[in-house]
């Protein structure tokens, strides 16, 4: 370990890149928290804000440079926070205002950045907003939800039905994911206002932005018109998962296109503000989001066509072929394999840590911003936990359906599977809590899976994943650089370089088990390998099976 970082340190020497005239977020790396799952500081089997506190400093070692955190506010927790019933107070198992402040700050303190989950499609149904609104149809906020006294046959993005009965209103309200998250009526100009409050609020604070949950589902039809029938299934977005039902008339309305251009006004107002947008989506899409050619609208958007990817050179390749051609400076695509809701990439990777370590090489390497999920940066796969036993609202709505139908689709229905606590040692609950019941299980992998042992191997995904950062922060051809392919590579081997100015170094990955041998430009040398011993004669370099290197002059 001591070698790669005195080695890398050499290679950072005067090698600093001027600022670009880019924002940070263009090409910052991301760690997104589940703070229930992070790090348990007062013995509940729950993770918490003072937990968290505790980690900064594992987190600034490893070199990461924003930290993204699912929420915390107040809520039932019946959707684990993405049920919000106050905006502005933080959810006392979590911690209180202060402890989030002291977050904020010994985030900054550490040099990195802090931005939190803002979810402003719908709130909880325990929110005074909606018990309000619920309460009649002529009271202040009776119009800040959306009501009906005919509901049309839109079906929600997780299937079934959207729209729900109330009787004090004897009116139907609608809901695009669970019945106990009503969306708000953003025609509404009093709910508008108030949201973007909200996030005035937490910018005030300090806070350096948001990442936006369902944003694309903002505004619906203004008519609420049926969507168009469909007898076959209909894939709304690549690598949605969603298709039995159209979504027409609740996604990617115009005017939402229009809200995310006020939001970044409101956001720009505090300066530069990162707004990272969950939206599943295709290219034109997510540009549409970006504010179009003009680039005002989110910042960043997901590319969550990769949460599918297939362990291919070829499919990376194409992938970043096309990133690179939508989403040009002064766009940038965001890497992300694995999140709060989808598979860990571990488990796509069949168990296979060499392959982890090669795309975790990939992610790092690449043009934009990289967002990375607690535990990848260890391989921590995800845990089968059975349908029937599920806490997260998903697995128990579907918990009649066999495991095996999911798995033939290479997917979970039960989150709780990939929210499992992280993994800091091998002793009792791998070290993040000392509760008797942790409120997930701890994978049992945490045996030999786990910070403090990986800590100290220096062949391990964890030092990979520092010697990665450290080098994508400090060196301004892999943090600002901008990428090309690099053509006529023998089969299974991915290629490119990274250039800004007079900076360039070239990543090779070979994603096939077995040696090749790749050309490499005259004086180029390996900067970091990620299995020593890939030796360049003269203008050739013999990358092993599953190897990649940096190189440069
Ligand atoms: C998307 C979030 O990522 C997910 O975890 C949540 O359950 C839904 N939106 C509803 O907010």
């Amino acid at each position: 370990m001591k070698y790669i970082l005195a080695a890398c340190f050499a290679f950072f020497i005067g090698k600093v890149a001027a600022q670009d005239s880019l924002p940070w977020y263009h090409n910052t790396t991301v760690y997104q928290i589940y703070p229930r799952s992070y790090y348990d500081s007062n013995g509940d089997g729950i993770g918490d804000l003072q937990g968290i506190i505790q980690k900064l400093d594992y987190i600034q070692s490893l070199g990461y440079e924003t930290v993204w955190f699912s929420p915390f506010y107040t809520s039932p927790q019946r959707d684990f926070g993405y049920d919000i019933s106050d905006y502005l107070a933080i959810a006392p198992e979590y911690g209180t205002l202060a402890d989030a402040q002291q977050l904020i700050a010994e985030t900054h303190r550490r040099g990195m950045k802090i931005v939190f989950d803002m979810v402003m499609n719908h709130t909880s149904d325990e929110h005074p907003w909606f018990k309000e609104s619920k309460s009649s149809r002529t009271n202040p906020k009776a119009d800040w939800y959306i009501w009906t006294d005919k509901p049309n046959r839109w079906h929600s993005v997780i299937g079934g039905g959207g729209w729900h009965y109330c009787k004090e209103r004897n009116q139907y309200y609608w809901a695009s994911f669970l019945p106990f998250q009503p969306d708000l009526n953003y025609r509404n100009p009093e709910v508008k206002k108030a949201m973007f409050d909200a996030c005035r609020h937490w910018l005030a604070q300090g806070l350096d932005g948001f990442r936006l949950d369902m944003i694309n589902s903002i505004y619906k039809d203004s008519l609420l018109r049926n969507n168009a029938a469909s007898r076959r299934a209909v894939r709304h977005a690549p690598g949605s998962g969603k298709f039995i039902h159209t979504v027409k008339g609740y996604l990617n309305q115009p005017e939402t296109f229009q809200f995310a251009k006020e939001l970044r006004t409101v956001c720009d107002s505090f300066g530069d503000r990162m707004l990272l947008g969950e939206v599943y989506g295709t290219h034109p899409v997510v540009r549409e989001f970006l504010g179009g050619d003009k680039n005002d609208g989110l910042g960043l958007v997901f590319n969550f066509e990769m949460l599918r990817f297939k362990y291919k050179a070829s499919y990376f390749r194409k992938l970043t072929e096309s990133l690179e051609r939508d989403f040009p400076d002064p766009f940038a695509p965001v890497y992300v394999f694995s999140n709060h809701d989808r598979r860990r990439s571990m488990k796509r990777l069949d168990g296979d840590m060499a392959r982890a370590k090669l795309l975790q090489f990939y992610q790092l390497t690449t043009r934009g911003v990289s967002c990375m999920y607690y535990g990848e940066e260890i391989g921590m796969s995800d845990l089968a936990i059975p349908y029937k036993n599920a806490l997260d609202p998903i697995g128990q709505k579907y918990k009649k359906v066999p495991r095996w139908l999911t798995e033939l689709a290479d997917e979970t229905l039960n989150r709780d599977d990939l929210r499992t606590p992280m993994q800091w040692t091998s002793g009792v609950n791998g070290g993040f809590s000392t509760a008797a019941k942790t409120w997930l299980p701890v994978h049992p992998n945490h045996d030999t899976i786990n910070v403090a042992m990986e800590s100290v191997d220096s062949s391990s995904i964890l030092n990979e994943a520092r010697t990665l950062l450290h080098l994508h922060k400090n060196n301004g051809a892999l943090h600002y650089g901008k990428l090309s392919i690099l053509a006529g590579q023998p089969r299974g081997v991915l290629a490119y370089s990274r250039q800004v100015g007079n900076e360039e170094v070239i990543v090779l990955l070979n994603f096939s088990r077995k040696t090749k041998k790749v050309a490499i430009p005259d004086k180029y040398r390996p900067v970091y390998s990620l299995y020593a011993g890939d030796k360049p004669e003269g203008t050739s370099l013999n990358l092993r099976g599953l190897g990649a290197a940096i190189l440069s002059k």
